[in-house]
């Protein structure tokens, strides 16, 4: 982190400031007064935003008053989401190569981990519905999967979300979709549309939760604003537990984020013609390199190239960064399948992908 000089697509972001109108919008809720506690479960008028966006995005139709809590970051969604469904001792089956965290939280609940990985064939990862049958033991309480996916940029089809519905609810389990990437897709009908939500397909009454995070779609990593839809019972004992972990999201930053489901549409749109751009030029570099394979990401801003005989995807990003002053994340952190491969984050800006891009194919091409 304080080493000079380093062209870094190791995060999971973009070097593309906050939009203007989301910032004045943090300041004009200040200017309002919107510098007091809000509701645990968030400010009735960005519940009811939500609602409305959630509308008008996916189609699909949302109580605010029940099925959505506004939290204080993906991550925080993601962590109350968790701790309502593990008791100590359950067990959680995640689909991996993913973003760790889902794990961490598991694990800090004193629950147990089963990391499924997906199998990549003809060129598509795919869910291994084997494995995860195989998995689901009496104490197994939550099924998690990420789509579109950090690292993959894998996203469910329909028959796959089917299957994990199904599973779900022929095993009694609660299924967490994490879908804090859903605005940033490239292959529907026309850019801009979601990725399909898996509460397209779910009831009401079935076990479903789905974690959404600002930080993605409008640049508003260090903002830390999220939410988490989900069954009512379970939306109420988040709301609980949001009480003695922040309370609530800052009260501006919520009326900062309704802006940003109102009028973002355009910038969202101009970030994700950007980034459909930054993917192409990553993917036709690393395709010219020998030993090299590399799935078209259908979402998210991450490249996952598996590198022929790469055994320490560790040791292969320090020594990248240390000789060319390249940032990427090792596979291996992102669990069971991530071995072998490298994560490149393609949401920099041209000047610093490319100068990457080439350094890391002189260094593959030199024998690394
Ligand atoms: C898959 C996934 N889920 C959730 C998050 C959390 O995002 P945030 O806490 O910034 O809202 C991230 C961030 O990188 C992510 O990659």
């Amino acid at each position: 982190m304080s080493m000079d000089g380093v062209l870094r697509l190791y995060f999971g972001e973009s070097n593309l400031p906050t939009p203007e109108y989301i910032k004045q919008a943090a300041w004009r809720a200040m200017e309002d007064g919107y510098t007091f506690y809000t509701e645990n479960a968030g400010l009735p008028s960005t519940r009811r935003a939500i609602a409305d966006y959630y509308h008008r995005i996916h189609a699909v139709t949302l109580d605010p008053a029940t099925e959505i809590v506004v939290t204080a970051s993906g991550v925080q969604a993601l962590y109350v989401g968790v701790r309502c469904a593990i008791d100590p001792g359950d067990e959680a089956i995640i689909l991996t190569p993913v973003w760790p965290n889902a794990t961490s939280m598991v694990m800090m609940a004193n629950g147990t981990v089963k990391q499924i990985p997906h199998p990549l064939c003809d060129h598509r990862y795919r869910v291994d519905f084997d494995a995860l049958e195989a998995a689901i033991t009496p104490r197994t309480r939550l099924l998690v999967y990420t789509s579109p996916s950090n690292p993959l940029g894998w996203v469910a089809t329909s028959e796959e979300q089917d299957g994990l519905l199904e599973l779900a609810r022929r095993h009694g389990l609660w299924l967490m979709a994490d879908e804090v990437y859903d605005r940033l897709y490239y292959e529907s009908a026309e850019l801009g549309q979601p990725a399909p939500s898996i509460l397209k397909k779910a009831t009401r009454e079935d076990a479903v939760m789905v974690a959404h995070s600002f930080s993605k779609s409008y640049c508003m990593t260090g903002w830390r604003l999220g939410y988490l839809i989900a069954r009512h019972d379970l939306a109420r004992k988040a709301t609980q537990l949001n009480e003695f972990i922040v309370s609530h999201a800052p009260s501006f930053t919520q009326k900062a984020g309704e802006t940003a489901m109102a009028e973002g549409e355009d910038e969202l749109l101009r970030m994700l013609e950007r980034l459909r751009d930054n993917r192409q030029l990553c993917l036709d570099s690393l395709r010219g390199l020998s030993g090299i394979t590399v799935p078209s990401p259908a979402g998210a801003f991450y490249l996952f190239p598996r590198i022929d005989g790469l055994t320490d995807s560790f040791a292969f990003c320090k020594r990248l960064l240390e000789e060319t002053r390249v940032g990427l994340a090792p596979g291996v952190a992102f669990g069971a399948g991530g071995e072998g491969s490298v994560r490149i984050c393609y949401a920099a800006e041209r000047s610093i992908l490319e100068p990457a891009l080439e350094r890391f194919a002189k260094f593959l091409n030199a024998g690394a």
